[in-house]
Order: structure tokens, then sequence, then C-alpha cells
């Protein structure tokens, strides 16, 4: 199976010019490589980055509503028509912001109406968190999901922050899959690099979700090739 390996820009870059400019650097440096790469940008910046044939386009967020009186929202329905596949949801940075497991479980069953792949972040609390979010997924469709774990202490916007060792992440991906039909995908995430990549691989993981990392065009491109096993 081929890599996984998602771009979470978070709230950058400042301008589209510059949006642009990487979304064009990785799709050229990727050409040929055989690993699917999501790019996840700022909603104002996902109209103008179209997918190409291995790097698809998603979104950080949405709602759970498709259409209506929702003021500041952004439906799956409109990702999907603009052209996106992946939306991330449950970051530790939007539960900050007031985001709940509940949303979040309500937000991936919108996803999934709209056929968005979603990408859910698991934090500390694994069978908690992932029980919350399964509760309302039919069984079919629960493969569809993509679940990372993400530590939030491993996001390296935090203090003191560092990654999971592959040995901690596939403890972690022990938790998860034995609450998960066996075709599930699971990623990490949390201060990934290209040279950390391949230990979680080796871990378990299909692909990574990366932040800063993936604002590097070189770095991010060479994290991609890297997560291939030879
Ligand atoms: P970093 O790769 O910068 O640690 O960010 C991880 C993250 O939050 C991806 O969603």
């Amino acid at each position: 199976m081929k890599p996984l390996i998602i771009a979470n820009w978070k709230m950058n870059p400042s301008n589209s010019k510059d949006a642009f400019d990487l979304a064009k650097a990785v799709v050229r440096g990727l050409e040929g490589v055989k690993a699917d790469v999501v790019l996840c940008p700022p909603f104002v910046y996902v109209a103008q980055l179209l997918p190409s044939s291995n790097v698809f386009i998603g979104a950080q967020d949405c709602f759970w509503v498709q259409e209506g009186a929702y003021t500041g929202e952004v439906s799956p329905q409109m990702l999907k028509n603009l052209g996106c596949s992946y939306v991330i949801f449950g970051h530790s940075e939007r539960k900050k912001l007031g985001e709940t497991t509940e949303m979040t479980a309500k937000k991936t069953q919108a996803a999934l109406l709209a056929s968005l792949v979603p990408v859910v972040c698991i934090g500390e609390h694994i069978e908690e968190e992932m029980k919350s979010i399964l509760k309302g997924i039919a069984p079919k469709d629960v493969s569809q999901i993509i679940f990372v774990y993400e530590p939030e202490w491993a996001i390296s916007t935090q203090p003191h922050a560092r990654p999971a060792t592959p040995k901690e992440a596939q403890a972690a991906f022990k938790k998860m899959c034995s609450l998960l039909p066996k075709t599930t995908s699971l990623l990490y995430g949390g201060s990934v690099n290209s040279k950390d990549i391949k230990g979680f691989i080796e871990a378990g993981a299909q692909g990574a979700l990366v932040g800063a990392a993936s604002l590097d065009a070189q770095e991010f491109i060479q994290l991609a090739k890297n997560s291939i096993s030879r």
C-alpha cells in the first residue's frame, strides 16, 4: 500500500502567492513518487489549489451541516464541490478553541455523507476519544476514516515538544487497532520530519500528518520520499 502523507499547513502562509508557490513546488517535486500526498491549506486557498494525479487537496476543518444559516461555517459539501478529498478533524489546536469530541464525531459523519475522507486526530485518551467518534459511524463506513495518533506534547510548536518514539507510536496503534477493522489506515503526527518518518512507518504507520515540515517544500518532498519502504 502507498504511504499517505498529509500536510497540515495550519494558518500558513500569509498570502495566496506563497500558498500557490509552495503547492506548485511540492507537486513538481513529487512527480513519479509513489506516495499519496494531501495538502491541507487554510480554507481561503482551497479553491486555488487544484488537485493533481498524486497530490490531493484537503481542508483543516468543516461544519457538520451541508447548507444553511450557520454564519462563518464551511460545509463538507462545499469542500467536495471544490475538489477537496480529505478533511482534518479533532486537532488538539481546535480542541483548545472549544471543539469537543461530540463535535468532532458529528463533523466526521457529515464529511462521510459528502464523500470526503475524514482524518481524525486522536490524543492521549485513545479509547475514550475513539469510542465517541465510532459510536455514530455505520460499521461499513469505519474503514473510510483515517485515524491519526497525534499526542499534543509531540506537536513542534508546544513548549518542550518531542516526537513520540516509534515504540510509543506502536503502543498507541495497538490500542487503536483493537477498536478498528483491519483495513483502517493509521497515521502518526507530531514533529515528523524527513529523518524520523521511517521509524514511524516501521512502527506500523501508513504515513504521517505533518505540520511545520510541510511548509518547507524540499523537506516535505524528502519526507514523502523517505516514507516509501524499499
Ligand atoms: P508538527 O509537525 O509541526 O509537530 O505539527 C503536527 C501537527 O499538528 C499536524 O497536525
